[in-house]
């Protein structure tokens, strides 16, 4: 890391002009006049989108936040010990969110007094500010610096700025919503990224009983509804849209060959619903669908193959007792 002055320091490497242009506009555009029609799970995360995520992962049928949770909590020794912490590294956390889970880390490796510093990486500047500022007193001398940035240009830049050895995590099955040639190309990028010390810390969840996985993203509270039904909403507002909320339902299947969790966001009428700041109206038959979101599932075999075919290792498997989610360290092959 490039000396500073400081040991808690906030960096944006995003410009105003692409927090402002977020692709918003281009997608419904594109999405909206497709057959079936389709909008990307990206633009959940607004303000509300963000806190609404953050109420999914404390549901009681979202168990992938659970399991991944006992995998840190559990074998927190075992992870930081196969990564190997006798020489300084960076801890870089690829969409940090609340920290929640990462913090299991931080405290053990607190405890082991272990030379490291932590970079929480996210393209929500109120994530990395809300880290920033409770992580020195829960972490006291913890060295932190805050990375606004989308994923690569975050990796480029301290690849730029420091030496250091690398321990990446990138959790919670975000890998799951990217389509498996995405996967694939987000990997290899990955890969290109590290040094041949570095490591990754992959968060999947792993395919399991058809039904356990669909009440994760259909659970009775309707929250996850909330979260879906949100992208109307945002649309509503930032795109001056007149979506009828009530006039949408949320639909949420499972495809037990493809792994594929699938959302949807189904016209319970037939409407016409006008997006003014891009100048257009779309039509919906009664009970058409909008797919909204996909979260693949992946059996270990399946990552193990996308790792080869980006020159990666799976250098160590570390699952939840009920094997539902998997934390995978990744290396480069030698
Ligand atoms: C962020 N991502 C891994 C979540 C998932 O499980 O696909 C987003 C989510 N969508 C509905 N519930 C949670």
């Amino acid at each position: 890391m490039a000396q500073t002055a400081t040991s808690h320091q906030l960096i944006n490497l995003l410009s105003t002009r692409a927090n402002k242009e977020n692709g918003l506009a281009q997608d419904v555009m594109q999405g909206l006049h497709k057959t079936p029609k389709q909008l990307s799970s990206r633009f959940f995360y607004d303000a509300r989108g963000s806190q609404l995520f953050q109420q999914i992962m404390d549901l009681p049928e979202y168990y992938l936040t659970q399991l991944e949770y006992e995998i840190l909590d559990r074998q927190r020794k075992e992870i930081l010990f196969a990564f190997k912490t006798d020489s300084p590294f960076q801890l870089i956390d690829l969409g940090a969110g609340d920290g929640y889970k990462t913090k299991l880390l931080l405290q053990e490796l607190q405890a082991q007094q272990v030379d490291f510093s932590f970079v929480p990486l996210d393209i929500s500047p109120k994530q990395v500010e809300a880290l920033l500022a409770e992580l020195p007193n829960e972490f006291p001398g913890i060295k932190v610096t805050s990375l606004v940035a989308e994923y690569f240009q975050g990796l480029a830049w301290l690849n730029q700025n420091s030496q250091t050895r690398k321990l990446i995590l990138f959790l919670g099955s975000n890998i799951g919503n990217f389509a498996p040639e995405e996967a694939q190309r987000f990997l290899c990028e990955l890969r290109s990224a590290l040094g041949p010390e570095d490591r990754v810390l992959m968060g999947v969840d792993l395919r399991k009983e058809p039904e356990k996985i669909r009440l994760a993203y259909d659970d009775a509270a309707g929250v996850t509804a909330a979260f879906n039904l949100n992208l109307l909403h945002r649309i509503n507002h930032e795109l001056q849209a007149d979506f009828n909320l009530a006039q949408f339902s949320h639909f949420a299947e499972y495809d037990p060959i493809e792994g594929t969790m699938k959302s949807y966001l189904i016209s319970t009428q037939e409407q016409e619903v006008q997006v003014k700041l891009i100048g257009q109206t779309f039509h919906f038959d009664a009970w058409e669908a909008i797919h909204t979101e996909n979260s693949y599932k992946y059996s270990i075999k399946q990552l193990k193959t996308m790792a080869q075919a980006c020159d990666l290792e799976v250098a160590e498997v570390f699952t939840d007792s009920t094997h539902g989610f998997a934390d995978v360290l990744l290396m480069p092959r030698s």
